[in-house]
């Protein structure tokens, strides 16, 4: 497979390190049916180092056109549909529809591309509006580098492990109100938010795993992702003490996302 291009924000943060680097291993943090994410540390030639995470996406099963033949028509069928809705019908050049469709050695490119691409595009989206998202450094064929949440020690922990109470799970449950409204008016639904795609570090609340966000307003599924989002959260607070009327804040998201 061809790498996509590399690609890097531009106004990058001062902690970051300058080329030229090289990067050393630390370790494998995570490995889940998706992805799998990596620390590394960045060390630059003028000694300066960082900390960094780097997500490798675990290729898809079904990435062929022979696997998808041989899973039957139905599952190709669902197949595209899913491309179109991960992908928020990017694919606008009915050249690279047609490409992702027929699963040419370009559209499997294409879509590995979009596939890695998209998650740095909205994380980058959402970074540059100040929602609490680690930086993203750059992303290559399957890999996404970025901002590592956690020290030498240990990685913040997910919400779900936090063992947040009192006032700290009152300031969470703000802040998580605050990055909704934030990825709203960005015109994003995350589109898989949980409390495990959420960090709890310096008594923060971090946004992270972003490869099915889609636009709010162009993906036909965009509110419903809305929706489900803020249900799940909510009723995920809910179960810890911390009641929120999801159905107003819904309300009030949608009317922020579309002023
Ligand atoms: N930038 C990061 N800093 C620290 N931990 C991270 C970071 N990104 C991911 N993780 C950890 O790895 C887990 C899996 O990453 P995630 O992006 O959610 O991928 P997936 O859920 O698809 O496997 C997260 O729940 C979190 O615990
Ligand atoms: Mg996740």
């Amino acid at each position: 497979m061809q790498n996509a291009p590399s690609s890097a924000v531009p106004d990058q943060p001062d902690w970051l390190v300058d080329e030229p680097y090289s990067d050393v291993p630390v370790g494998t943090l995570r490995s889940g049916k998706e992805a799998q994410i990596d620390v590394i540390e960045r060390v630059g030639d003028d000694g300066r180092r960082c900390l960094l995470a780097v997500k490798r996406y675990i290729p898809r099963k079904v990435n062929t056109k022979g696997q998808l033949e041989a899973s039957g028509f139905e599952r190709a069928s669902a197949f595209r549909h899913d491309v179109e809705y991960r992908e928020g019908r990017q694919f606008r050049k009915s050249r690279d529809r047609r490409a992702v469709e027929l699963m040419s050695s370009y559209g499997k490119r294409l879509l590995q591309d979009r596939w890695t691409g998209h998650e740095f595009e909205i994380t980058e989206r959402l970074w540059r509006a100040g929602a609490c998202v680690p930086y993203p450094v750059s992303y290559d064929d399957d890999l996404y580098v970025l901002e590592y949440v956690g020290d030498r020690d240990q990685a913040a922990p997910q919400l779900a492990q936090a063992r947040l109470q009192g006032q700290a799970l009152v300031a969470a449950a703000e802040q998580i109100v605050d990055g909704l409204h934030a990825m709203t008016r960005c015109g994003v639904a995350h589109g898989d938010l949980s409390a495990y795609n959420l960090l709890w570090w310096d008594d923060r609340i971090w946004f992270i795993d972003f490869p099915q966000a889609v636009d709010l307003a162009a993906n036909p599924q965009g509110i419903n992702y809305l929706h489900r989002d803020v249900l799940n959260i909510c009723g995920w607070l809910q179960r810890r003490g911390h009641a929120i009327d999801a159905e107003a804040l819904f309300a009030e998201l949608l009317a922020s996302g579309f002023s």
